[in-house]
């Protein structure tokens, strides 16, 4: 049977967010703030894409701030996150491709995208078609992985290209298996023995994709995240800012550099915000 390109990436995330429903309002809190470099004032009324929501934890987010939200994703997750919304007034729930967005250009005053554009077949295409929807003076803030160094770029295409050939329903019970890993990571990393967190150090190495989260259940929603996705690009700096570059955005700001971590092992990502010019 003939797959799509995209096929995957469906199945991955309508599984992954119907089955795991985590919110964590106080993290993911800090984390859309963190990744946005949004105020709350500046949400208040504001037109607002979620590019990529998944189960739509950061729509509860913004949507609680006031902002009127578009969540706009790819996959099944939109069935997630339609419930999960359901008590806010000003949120609308599109299911659909970000590379060809059923959304107006120029309509939109903040877009952001945690963790997504890397996920697409062409995250520069991606992106530049997410600047697209700006409203002059509008922003976009993105949140992507960024390239490891060469040893552990190997280590993560070797153990991806078996992972991402699994089918689903072997690789979840294989992740539930696995995330005792990311609990033994912590404790060693935690370890005031410089031996014992060298080991720690070594079996993250090892085993890069298993989440070290406190919580054992995201544990097994971010190692899932990590191994099934097809689609799963690093990149560098130089490369992101030259699609803001690209794009003709202006005001362009490195939120990587100020980060509040909730716990290690969150994520090594690029994370850069930009402005549309405005009019005049
Ligand atoms: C890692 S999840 C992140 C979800 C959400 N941003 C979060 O951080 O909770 C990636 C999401 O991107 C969505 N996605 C991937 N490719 C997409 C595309 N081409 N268009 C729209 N959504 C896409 C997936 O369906 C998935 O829900």
């Amino acid at each position: 049977m003939s797959t799509l390109p995209q096929d995957r990436t469906k199945a991955t995330y309508g599984l992954q967010w119907n089955r795991f429903r985590i919110l964590r309002p106080e993290e993911d809190r800090v984390t859309f703030f963190n990744r946005t470099g949004l105020e709350p004032d500046d949400l208040d009324r504001a037109i607002v894409l979620d590019a990529g929501c998944g189960m739509g934890r950061y729509l509860r987010v913004a949507g609680g701030a006031g902002a009127r939200v578009i969540g706009l994703d790819l996959s099944e997750a939109t069935r997630a996150a339609r419930s999960l919304t359901s008590d806010l007034s000003d949120v609308l729930i599109l299911r659909g491709d970000l590379l060809r967005p059923p959304i107006a250009p120029g309509s939109i005053d903040h877009i952001y995208s945690i963790g997504v554009l890397d996920h697409t077949p062409d995250p520069r295409a991606a992106f530049l078609a997410l600047a697209r929807l700006l409203k002059p003076g509008g922003r976009v803030a993105i949140w992507i992985y960024r390239r490891e160094r060469p040893l552990l770029e190997r280590i993560i295409n070797a153990h991806r290209a078996i992972s991402t050939r699994l089918p689903l329903g072997l690789l979840l019970p294989l992740c539930r298996l696995m995330a005792p890993i990311g609990g033994l990571k912590r404790r060693l990393l935690h370890s005031k023995n410089r031996a014992v967190s060298r080991l720690g150090v070594a079996l993250n190495v090892l085993t890069i994709g298993v989440s070290m989260h406190p919580d054992p259940e995201v544990r097994v929603c971010d190692t899932l995240d990590w191994y099934a996705p097809k689609y799963m690009s690093r990149h560098t700096y130089e490369e992101v800012a030259g699609w803001f570059a690209e794009a003709g955005l202006i005001d362009v700001v490195d939120l990587s550099k100020r980060q509040v971590y909730f716990h290690e092992g969150q994520g090594n990502g690029i994370n850069l915000a930009g402005r549309r010019p405005p009019l005049g």
